[in-house]
């Protein structure tokens, strides 16, 4: 008492400093009430959403890590799923963007950069489509997926417009949320291509060829240079091998892998008058045509399955060659190819410049509805016995690493389940099953009315198998 009062000396002067130690204690009557007030203000601080977090586990440094509020709560779950694609999407675009500037810049032939995220190894896979109808990619991934030894080490990357990009994206990861999915646009690249392109309405081909996607496939070595090898694939085929084993594959110095054909030949695709005068004006001159003339009677091969060893693609200056097909293409006064508008520049380009693969990689007609004449007489040497012109049958189904819708009828423009007395438009192995079903098998119904292509009234589409067997009897030459 006697430090406190001499402390107090100091500071006041002596006669307060009496009052004060006189004065008797009150009590102060609010106290209990200010406690229970800040104690009930603690509790109610529990109900709270945590803002920050520690793993009690794993995280050793006990370091205490912000809660972004979005992700406690469950009500913001697709924005949250829409916020990360858009970053993720973002960053990829500007480098897809930047690297499609590089391609167009310097044309073709300048040096991509490089970036490290999209040089791991493993199977890339590039499909390019302007259909807004996602199912056909669903499946091939679908089918990619499920029959790999190594699905993890499987990028796809997918070239479609912007339109409804946003959308597609959040599709697929939904579907696959575990799957190596990019989707890329090129809006440069395709104004590069498309100048290319003409469509002669004298050359018998669908005018809906004439897509810049349906060329894609001969600019993706320049466009995406980082990688070694390059797996395209038409959005209409299901993958049932081994899609590692097609990417491991021996090419044995050449550029392409395809598989031959040879129930056509190149003759009924081209003017042959036209092309030998073609190739006695030009081939001395030009180092990438054959310095032969070109062979009627050589077997085609489908460019729906391709590996491409990217550098040896650009060595052997390809796309040049088939640009400069396609000039020729546009020049004539008479169509140098018919039934087709990107296959038959690249038969020219690389005539016999190419690996075979085994035919399984590549079934491919399962899209159309009957045989060509020369077609029966071909089948005639596999079956021993000429088959009916209709229905298209593909009696090597059965073993297919990959099965080609090709052709007019693509099953997911028919009904799930056809029409009891419709007929199937190609029949599969050799239990004759409806390839159609082959198909279907990849796609669920619940993702199948789940990602129909909705109408203008607001409906999911079924086509009309009424149309459709009509368009079934209106059929005219339909090789491709
Ligand atoms: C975004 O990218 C990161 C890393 O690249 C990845 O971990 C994450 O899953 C991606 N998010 C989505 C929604 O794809
Ligand atoms: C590709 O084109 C370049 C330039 O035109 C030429 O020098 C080169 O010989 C060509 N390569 C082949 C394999 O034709
Ligand atoms: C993928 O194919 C499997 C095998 O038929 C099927 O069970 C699954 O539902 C398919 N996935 C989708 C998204 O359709
Ligand atoms: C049938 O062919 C004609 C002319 O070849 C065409 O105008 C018509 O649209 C076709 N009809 C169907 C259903 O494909």
């Amino acid at each position: 008492m006697k430090a406190k009062k001499e402390c107090l000396l100091l500071l006041s002067s002596p006669a307060a400093a009496d009052a004060l130690l006189m004065a008797p204690l009150k009590p102060w009557k609010t106290a209990p009430l200010l406690l229970a007030v800040l104690c009930l203000g603690f509790l109610l601080l529990q109900l709270m959403p945590a803002s920050f977090i520690r793993h009690p586990i794993h995280d050793a440094s006990d370091t205490w890590t912000s809660v972004n509020p979005k992700r406690s709560s469950v009500g913001v779950a697709s924005s949250l799923l829409l916020d990360d694609i858009s970053q993720n999407l973002s960053e990829k675009e500007q480098g897809m963007k930047a690297m499609s500037m590089i391609a167009s810049q310097g044309a073709l032939g300048t040096n991509g950069k490089i970036s490290e995220e999209t040089m791991t190894p493993g199977a890339h896979i590039f499909l390019c489509t302007d259909d807004m109808d996602i199912r056909p990619l669903i499946v091939v991934i679908n089918s990619t997926i499920i029959n790999s030894r190594e699905p993890h080490q499987i990028h796809f990357h997918i070239v479609a417009p912007e339109k409804g990009h946003m959308d597609w994206l959040i599709k697929l990861k939904t579907w696959f949320p575990d799957v190596n999915i990019d989707l890329v646009r090129l809006e440069t690249d395709l104004q590069l291509v498309s100048r290319h392109i003409s469509f002669r309405s004298d050359s018998k081909a669908r005018e809906e060829l004439a897509s810049p996607y349906n060329f894609l496939p001969f600019y993706l070595p320049h466009i995406f240079k980082q990688f070694e090898r390059i797996i395209y694939l038409d959005s209409d085929v299901v993958v049932k091998g081994d899609i590692q084993e097609l990417n491991q594959l021996d090419l044995e110095g050449k550029a392409v892998a395809a598989v031959e054909d040879c129930s056509q030949m190149f003759k009924i695709y081209f003017n042959f008058d036209l092309l030998t005068a073609i190739l006695e004006k030009e081939r001395r001159d030009i180092s990438w045509l054959p310095y032969k003339l070109i062979e009627p009677n050589t077997c085609i091969f489908n460019r729906g399955v391709l590996l491409i060893d990217v550098k040896r693609w650009i060595h052997e200056n390809l796309t040049e060659a088939i640009e400069w097909w396609m000039g020729k293409f546009r020049e004539a006064e008479k169509p140098l190819y018919k039934y087709g508008l990107s296959q038959p520049p690249f038969l020219l380009a690389l005539y016999r410049k190419y690996k075979k693969l085994e035919v399984t990689w590549n079934v491919r007609g399962l899209g159309r509805n009957e045989f060509s004449e020369i077609e029966r007489e071909y089948m005639k040497t596999v079956l021993s016995k000429k088959p009916a012109r209709r229905p298209f049958l593909a009696p090597l189904a059965d073993g297919a690493k990959v099965l080609h819708f090709n052709g007019k009828y693509k099953p997911w423009k028919r009904n799930r389940l056809s029409h009891p007395n419709s007929q199937p438009v190609s029949l599969c192995g050799l239990k004759a099953i409806d390839c159609a079903e082959l198909w279907w098998h990849y796609l669920s119904p619940v993702a199948d009315a789940s990602l129909k292509p909705i109408d203008k009234y607001g409906l999911r589409t079924d086509s009309n198998e009424a149309s459709q067997r009509t368009q079934l009897l209106n059929d005219t030459a339909e090789l491709l």
